[in-house]
């Protein structure tokens, strides 16, 4: 909340709207699957979600879309600027909620995963239009922008009930696969899924070059059929004597490099 209406009116919008709240369901779930659950999961689970929030709130200005949890975005009801402040009063009040845990520990992973999270977006707006992407680098930013968040909510519930360190990491690694998984699909949705079901704008990856998993598994995909091709081709030049050389040295060179 603000004392400010301008700043209270935009604040209840962004976060108000309901998303499905996976991340504080995965910290509260992976709390219960260890221990009791403590005033400071609540506290976290909060703060999880507004930094998850801050990243829709910056990510819809990065993809120009208009329809946000079935609500017009704040961009497309106020303007850009407005949702880059908004996102930063988000991110800096879960911080600061953060730090009323008194736990440096919680402060450090969270924050750490928030600047991962904004150096996955960074690197993605960095590929665009980068069709040279390989499907490990897409992978690396896929477990940077989503992943992290998933593996860091269940870290911390386990964390926060008592969990020993080996319970800890299992349930971070299950919150890391998971958010793989979730926008590997949530890309395809992008593709094939509908506004009205999805409550977001779809269809805004491919017309912003973003670098998604059907275009670069496509990409990948085609890579292995053009070397396919390529050998073909390089294996019909035997036999065709020195004239070929020049030729067969491009042909190979093409091959290993694709390869
Ligand atoms: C959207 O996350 C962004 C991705 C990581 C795919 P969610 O699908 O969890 O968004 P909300 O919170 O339910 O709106
Ligand atoms: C997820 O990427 C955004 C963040 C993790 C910040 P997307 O661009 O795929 O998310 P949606 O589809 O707009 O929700
Ligand atoms: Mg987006
Ligand atoms: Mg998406």
């Amino acid at each position: 909340r603000s004392d400010h209406p301008y700043v209270d009116e935009l604040v209840r919008y962004g976060c108000l709207m309901g998303g499905k709240r996976l991340r504080p369901a995965l910290l509260l779930l992976s709390a219960k699957s260890v221990g009791p659950v403590t005033p400071d999961h609540l506290t976290l689970a909060a703060a999880m979600e507004m930094i998850h929030t801050a990243t829709l709130i910056h990510d819809d200005v990065l993809d120009e879309a208009n329809l946000r949890r079935h609500l017009v975005t704040v961009n497309a009801r106020w303007d850009q600027q407005a949702s880059v402040l908004l996102g930063d009063f988000l991110f800096s009040h879960a911080f600061f909620l953060t730090c009323s845990t008194r736990s440096i520990w919680a402060c450090q992973l969270i924050s750490r995963a928030a600047n991962v999270v904004c150096e996955g977006e960074l690197r993605q707006k960095g590929s665009r239009a980068d069709f040279a992407l390989t499907e490990d680098q897409y992978y690396e930013i896929l477990d940077a922008k989503t992943a992290e968040l998933c593996a860091c909510s269940c870290q911390l519930g386990a964390h926060f009930a008592g969990a020993d360190g080996a319970q800890e990491q299992c349930l971070a690694d299950y919150g890391r696969w998971l958010g793989r998984a979730f926008q590997i699909a949530d890309d395809l949705l992008d593709v094939t899924g509908s506004a009205e079901r999805m409550g977001k704008a779809v269809g805004k990856d491919a017309a912003r070059g973003k670098q998604t998993y059907p275009s670069v598994a496509g990409v990948e995909g085609s890579r292995e059929r053009a070397r396919e091709l390529l050998g073909e081709a390089l294996a019909s030049l035997e036999g065709f004597g020195s004239e070929a050389q020049p030729l067969r040295a491009i042909a190979r060179f093409i091959v290993e490099r694709s390869s």
